[in-house]
């Protein structure tokens, strides 16, 4: 179990600064309390404001008043008295990219991978508080015991990713696929095709994935994920992140002429049919409007400010962008970079400018900065507020628990089966 426990002596609120200067953030809007946006379509202030947000996505009940009304030392004393109150009986895990406030309680900090591991570890906890995004929740309900009780404190808090995915498009990609390779195995016993989902996905999909042969990756162990589906596919159909799964592919050798994108919006995802035929990774046309942000000028800006400068970026990043930097790697692997540098190194950062923050905070002693000098969190995880985790504890208090999330048993049953074999894929270096 390589999960990381928050350090608190380390905690800095970064989001202090957002709120303090929001004229040097994308967007002025990130000063409010996202209840004020939770009922409007859209993904909010911040950077992936402008991607459409398709019709099923979930739309949470509103913050009641009184909690949007409390100050923040009050928010505060609530979540500690009901985190002292319900004790050993919940546990809290926060992602890399949550905001101090909120990350300050998490009993786990990690990547998507170790918090999908822990989930599995705290099975004496009543219920498991999930400060990440939808599908991390949505992981942590199909791997916890039946009895324990998934909660994610604001049902706005998706992934815009995530959502240029859904099922229908999948399972119609996968019968145009399935008429142009056939269903028999080759003489090898490969199948023709084996469909690869990226963490960042809903139940659905990884539920398509346990049925089809399939697995899921995150971005910590996407290589050796891909190695398990070449060991049984002749090819893989890689949804929804194209950047992660070039960048990984692309790693592992294999020609950028063989990795067609395919977009669920046309005809043989906009390929003629020669190219399916020797493609090796289908990719699939998503993308991370946080990691989308970064380009191949911000490095070489970075290269010419900081002589010696090291680089790492997230493999959500573009391919022209992975390539200029020095290294690429999970949330998780970009900690530990930083972790094992030297005092006085200067490092740049292609990721979430909430982690960034925090690593800027906890090395005072090396220049650790984002490569974006637009301070632009993901707007999705930052609609967890302290505001919602008080309201969703308090519940729990009471006896009631508040957005549940709960994945139907047909689902979780076949989605386990590919987080399942994710699980046991560990990362490179683990
Ligand atoms: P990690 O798996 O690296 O934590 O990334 C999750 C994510 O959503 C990055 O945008
Ligand atoms: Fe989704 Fe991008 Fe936010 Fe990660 S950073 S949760 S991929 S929107």
């Amino acid at each position: 179990m390589t999960t990381t426990s928050i350090d608190s002596a380390a905690n800095r609120s970064v989001n202090d600064q957002i709120v303090a200067d929001p004229s040097a953030s994308c967007d002025v809007e990130l000063a409010e309390g996202p209840w004020i946006f939770d009922l409007v379509p859209g993904y909010g202030p911040g950077c992936s404001e402008d991607d459409v947000i398709p019709e099923p996505v979930v739309r949470p009940g509103q913050l009641p008043v009184e909690y949007q009304k409390m100050s923040d030392d009050e928010l505060h004393a609530r979540i500690r008295a009901a985190k002292e109150k319900l004790g050993e009986r919940v546990v809290i895990l926060g992602h890399f990219y949550q905001r101090d406030e909120v990350v300050q309680y998490a009993d786990f900090v990690g990547d998507s991978f170790q918090l999908a591991n822990a989930a599995l570890t705290k099975p004496d906890a009543e219920t498991i508080v999930f400060c990440g995004v939808h599908f991390m929740a949505e992981t942590a309900d199909i791997l916890a015991r039946p009895e324990q009780h998934v909660i994610l404190p604001n049902l706005a808090a998706g992934c815009s990713m995530a959502d240029m995915a859904d099922e229908e498009s999948v399972e119609a990609a996968w019968e145009e696929l399935t008429e142009i390779y056939g269903d028999e195995p080759d003489a090898d016993g490969k199948q023709p095709i084996v469909p690869v989902t990226y963490m960042n996905s809903s139940a659905a999909l990884k539920a398509f994935c346990g049925r089809h042969g399939g697995i899921v990756c995150t971005s910590s162990n996407a290589s050796t994920v891909l190695e398990w589906a070449f060991e049984r596919g002749q090819r893989v159909l890689f949804f929804p992140d194209q950047h992660l799964g070039r960048n990984t592919a692309k790693a592992m050798g294999i020609p950028l002429e063989q990795m067609p994108t395919w977009n669920p919006r046309r005809p043989l995802g906009g390929n003629r049919e020669d190219r399916l035929q020797e493609a090796k990774v289908l990719l699939w046309h998503g993308f991370c409007s946080v990691h989308k942000r970064f380009t191949v000028a911000q490095i070489e800006k970075a290269r010419a400010d900081h002589p010696g400068v090291k680089v790492i970026v997230h493999p959500e990043a573009p391919m022209p962008v992975v390539d200029a930097a020095d290294a690429f790697g999970s949330t998780d692997k970009i900690r530990r970079f930083v972790a094992a540098s030297e005092p006085g190194d200067v490092i740049a950062i292609g990721t979430e400018i909430n982690m960034v923050n925090r690593l800027a905070a906890e090395y005072p002693d090396r220049t650790v900065f984002c490569l974006d000098p637009v301070v632009c969190p993901c707007s999705t995880m930052y609609r967890i507020h302290p505001g919602y985790l008080a309201w969703v504890l308090d519940g729990l208090v009471e006896g009631e628990v508040r957005n549940q999330i709960v994945v139907d048993a047909d689902v979780a049953r076949d989605a386990k089966v590919a987080l399942e074999r994710m699980l046991a894929a560990l990362p490179k270096g683990a």
